[in-house]
C-alpha cells in the first residue's frame, strides 16, 4: 500500500533533505474494544489510516480510549472486533510476539527492567531475535549514540543510576533496537520536567528525520501534538474521531467547539508553537575552536560588532558562549563546557526557544542543526518580531 502521503515539506525543511521513509502504513477498519462488564465500548468502531513514515498524534480527554486503541495495534489488548492492517497485510490474527517485532513500544518512564543494565535492556529484542553478542553490542552502542547518550558512560549503568530523561532515552533506544517500522509511544514524556521534555521532543524530531518511522504518539499536551505531529487525531469518548488533520489545519479551523476548546483560546500564540526556530533568520556569530588563539577570536568578534564568541568542540558542537571580556582573560580558547548554555535545535518551536531563554535567564539561545553542529544564535528580539509578524498575518 503506497498512498504514502509524504508530508508537504514545511519551509523550515527547505535545507533539509527529504525525509526518508522506513515506516509502513497502518489501517484500522471498524476496530472495537468492549471490556467485559462495561456497558459502552472503550473503542467504538474506529476507522483510521496512518500513512507510512508519519508521526500521528492521539489527543483527547482522559478515558476516551487512546491507550486502548494504541495497545490494540500491537495486541497488548485483543480487539473485540474489526481488522488491523500493517503495510497492507491483515495482522489482526497474527501471532502477537511476531507482530511486536515490527512494532516498538515506549511508555512513560521508559518501562525499563530495573535489575538489568542499560545495554541488557536495549539488547533484549535483538537477543530474542537470535543476534550474537558482538552484533547486539554494536547495535546497543549505535542506539545509545542515536539517542544522545555516550555508550562508554551509560551502557553498564542500571536504570536507577539514570535521570528520568535518560531513562526515557533508553526506552526509545530499546524500542528501536530491532529497527521496527512502527513505533508506538504512550505519553512517553509525561513524567519528566519541562526542560528535559523539550530536549526529548527535539531529539525525537531529529531521530525521526533520520529514520522516517511510522510513529503513533499519545499525549495530553496539545502543544506537544502540534510540535511533533505531521497529523493529529482528536478523539472523544469511545475513541470517536472528531478531527484528523495537520496541526496547521486544526489550529486554523477546529472541527467542533470541543476541539476549539482543546486547542485553546490563544490560537495566535499557538502560532509560536507552529513556527520552528529554523523558520526564523538566525544570527550568524563569531565562533572559535577549542585550543585556538583567544586574542584572535576576540578581535574577530569585535570586528564583526559582536560582544560574545561561541566556542565549538572538535565536532563543531557549541559548548559555551563567553563574552569578549571573559575570553580576553584566556590565552587559548578554553574547553570548558558551560552547563547552563541555552541550546535548542532548528526543529524546536519558538515557544521552546522562549522557554529555554527564560529558564536560563538569557536573552538568546544557541541553535544547533544536524549532529548538534552550530546553526546560529536566536535572540529574544527576533522571536518577538516573529510573533508580531504572525499576529499581523492573523489579523490581516
Ligand atoms: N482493563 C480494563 N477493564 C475495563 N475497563 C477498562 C480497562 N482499561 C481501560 N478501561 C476503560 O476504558 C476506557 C478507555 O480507557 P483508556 O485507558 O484507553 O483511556 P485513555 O484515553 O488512554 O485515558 P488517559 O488519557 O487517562 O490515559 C476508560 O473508560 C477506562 O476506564
Ligand atoms: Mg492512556
Amino acid at each position: 500500500m503506497s498512498e504514502t502521503t509524504t508530508p508537504e515539506t514545511p519551509a523550515s525543511d527547505a535545507a533539509v533533505p527529504q525525509r526518508r521513509v522506513s515506516g509502513v502504513a497502518i489501517r484500522l477498519d471498524g476496530v472495537t474494544k468492549h471490556y467485559p462488564g462495561q456497558d459502552r465500548p472503550a473503542v467504538d468502531d474506529v476507522d483510521l489510516e496512518i500513512p507510512a513514515g508519519e508521526t500521528v498524534m492521539f489527543v483527547g480527554p482522559s478515558g476516551c480510549g487512546k491507550t486502548t486503541l494504541l495497545k490494540m495495534l500491537n495486541r497488548l489488548i485483543e480487539p473485540s472486533g474489526g481488522r488491523i492492517h500493517l503495510d497492507g497485510e491483515d495482522v489482526t490474527d497474527q501471532d502477537p510476539d511476531k507482530l511486536r517485532r515490527r512494532i516498538g513500544y515506549v511508555i512513560q518512564a521508559g518501562g525499563l527492567f530495573p535489575h538489568m543494565t542499560v545495554a541488557t535492556n536495549i539488547g533484549l529484542v535483538p537477543r530474542m531475535l537470535g543476534w550474537d553478542k558482538p552484533r547486539t553490542a554494536t547495535r546497543v552502542d549505535e542506539l545509545l549514540d542515536l539517542v544522545g547518550l555516550d555508550p562508554a558512560v551509560y551502557r553498564d549503568r542500571y536504570p536507577r543510576e539514570l535521570s528520568g530523561g535518560q531513562q526515557q532515552r533508553v526506552g526509545v533506544a530499546r524500542a528501536l533496537a530491532a529497527d521496527p517500522p512502527v513505533l508506538l509511544m504512550d505519553e512517553p514524556f509525561g513524567a519528566v520536567d519541562p526542560v528535559t521534555r523539550l530536549r526529548l521532543q527535539d531529539e525525537l524530531l531529529r531521530i525521526q528525520e533520520e529514520l522516517g518511522k511510522t510513529i503513533v504518539f499519545v499525549t495530553h499536551d496539545f502543544d506537544e501534538a502540534v510540535k511533533l505531529g505531521d497529523r493529529i487525531v482528536v478523539f472523544d469518548i469511545g475513541a470517536r474521531v472528531v478531527q484528523y488533520d495537520t496541526p496547521d489545519a486544526i489550529l486554523a479551523s477546529p472541527a467542533e467547539e470541543y476541539v476549539a476548546d482543546f486547542v485553546g483560546a490563544g490560537a495566535t500564540l499557538k502560532q509560536l508553537t507552529l513556527t520552528r526556530v529554523g523558520d526564523v533568520e538566525l544570527e550568524q556569530v563569531t565562533t572559535a575552536a577549542v585550543g585556538t588563539d583567544a586574542a584572535a577570536a576576540v578581535a574577530a568578534a569585535r570586528a564583526a560588532g559582536q560582544d560574545f564568541v561561541v566556542v565549538l568542540d572538535e565536532r563543531g558542537r557549541p559548548i559555551s558562549w563567553p563574552t569578549l571580556a571573559e575570553l580576553g582573560r584566556a590565552t587559548t580558547v578554553p574547553a570548558t563546557v558551560d552547563p547552563r548554555l541555552p541550546v535548542v535545535g532548528v526543529r524546536s518551536t519558538l515557544n521552546d526557544a522562549l522557554d529555554t531563554m527564560l529558564a536560563a535567564s538569557q536573552g538568546g539561545v544557541v541553535v544547533t542543526g544536524r549532529r548538534e553542529a552550530l546553526a546560529g544564535v536566536l535572540k529574544v528580539e527576533a522571536v518577538m518580531a516573529a510573533i508580531r509578524r504572525s499576529r499581523a498575518e492573523v489579523a490581516g
